[in-house]
């Protein structure tokens, strides 16, 4: 080191910072060995794992900056992936990371369908060619063993759970862990233990998005869920009929007090389209929920209808999007994980950026 090359090579380095970071890779330690010799750069560049996906795209970044030095005509980077562990030691309260995005789908009251839209959408992420793990937080009724077939207890790898492997997506209820029923018992405290311990002990792996099927209502677990994750945002889930609407409200004003970005509302069981009469029945009344989403000002995802095939293929353990991927219905959880997509690369998109 000492000479002047190496000190251009520096200031380089010096002058570009990664998006949401506050320091440049150098300062900020990312930039271990590095080493200058016969004209060649050689260093190993640490990343955080939310940076991992834009890998590729950082390194060419850096590389292209370095061999505008005169004399520089080789750049060798290693990346390596920064430890979280290390730093956290003592930071049992720090917001849980168990994916790059964290998507709640919740709903203000019960059965309108959140388990149903919660597996469709990530298997509509999934067959965008995301990594994608769902995670069914509903303590007390969870319905992930029923959507995906699977009933046995997950593997443990001496250190975390394994979640199970549903259609490609990384899978994990309380209800592979405890009896049917046994939840059921449990109080405010005891819920809580039960999802903070699914998003820590649990071994996912390199997940760009994590769906958590929500606990139907705005109590405890809820908020401690919003609270304890850095949530990318939430999809409410709604019927049409008005009281659901009232509930559906209750939800979004939880995550508007926590400041999780509502993503969309989703308007399920929405109509009856009857294939002998060929007439949409529009059962409760339709569009009450795209214009209380209009309202309010959040998007509005889509409108399911009641569907047959929906309801059989969830009882069967094989979910619409996976079993009949090009149907109808799959097609409106397409346009709805892709209209995700949007939202959440907007809000929060990676790209290495240079200060002078
Ligand atoms: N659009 C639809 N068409 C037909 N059946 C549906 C539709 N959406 C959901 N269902 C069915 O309605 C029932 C309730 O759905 P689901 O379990 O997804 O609701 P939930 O909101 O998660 O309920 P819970 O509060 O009990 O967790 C299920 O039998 C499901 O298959
Ligand atoms: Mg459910």
């Amino acid at each position: 080191m000492g000479n002047k090359k190496l000190d251009k090579i520096v200031t380089t380095l010096r002058s570009i910072v990664l998006q949401d970071q506050s320091n440049n890779i150098f300062d900020s330690k990312c930039v271990n060995g590095l080493n200058f010799e016969n004209n060649k750069v050689h260093f190993t560049l640490e990343l955080l794992p939310e940076q991992l996906k834009e890998a590729q795209q950082i390194k060419n970044f850096i590389q292209e900056k370095l061999l505008s030095i005169k004399q520089v005509d080789k750049v060798e980077i290693i990346l390596t992936a920064h430890n979280i562990k290390k730093e956290n030691k003592n930071s049992q309260n720090a917001p849980l990371r168990p994916a790059k995005y964290i998507i709640a789908v919740a709903s203000g009251k019960g059965g309108v369908g959140k388990s149903t839209t919660a597996i469709n959408v990530a298997l509509s992420l999934l067959k965008l060619e995301y990594n994608v793990g769902i995670l069914d937080a509903d303590i007390y009724g969870p319905s992930l063993p029923k959507l995906t077939g699977i009933s046995n207890k997950p593997k443990s790898n001496g250190k975390k759970i394994v979640p199970h492997n549903a259609f490609g997506l990384q899978a994990m209820s309380i209800g592979y862990l405890v009896p049917e029923d046994a939840a059921t018992i449990w109080r405010g405290p005891m819920v809580m233990r039960a999802v903070e311990q699914l998003l820590r002990d649990v071994d996912w792996q390199n997940l760009d998005i994590l769906i958590i099927d929500m606990p139907p209502g705005t109590g405890d677990a809820q908020l401690t869920l919003s609270q304890r994750v850095k949530l990318a945002g939430a999809i409410i889930v709604s019927t049409p009929q008005d009281l659901s609407l009232i509930d559906a409200r209750k939800g979004l004003n939880m995550f508007k007090k926590v400041n999780v970005p509502i993503l969309g509302i989703i308007e399920n069981m929405s109509y009856f389209q009857c294939t002998k009469c060929d007439t949409k029945h529009e059962i409760f009344g339709n569009g009450g929920a795209k214009a209380e989403a209009q309202k309010l000002g959040v998007p509005f995802l889509n409108e399911i209808p009641l569907d047959i095939s929906l309801r059989t293929s969830s009882d069967d353990g094989n979910p619409v999007v996976h079993k009949e991927p090009n149907s109808f219905i799959s097609q409106k959880y397409m346009e709805i994980g892709s209209q995700i997509i949007k939202t959440i690369e907007l809000s929060e998109k990676l790209s290495p950026r240079i200060i002078q």
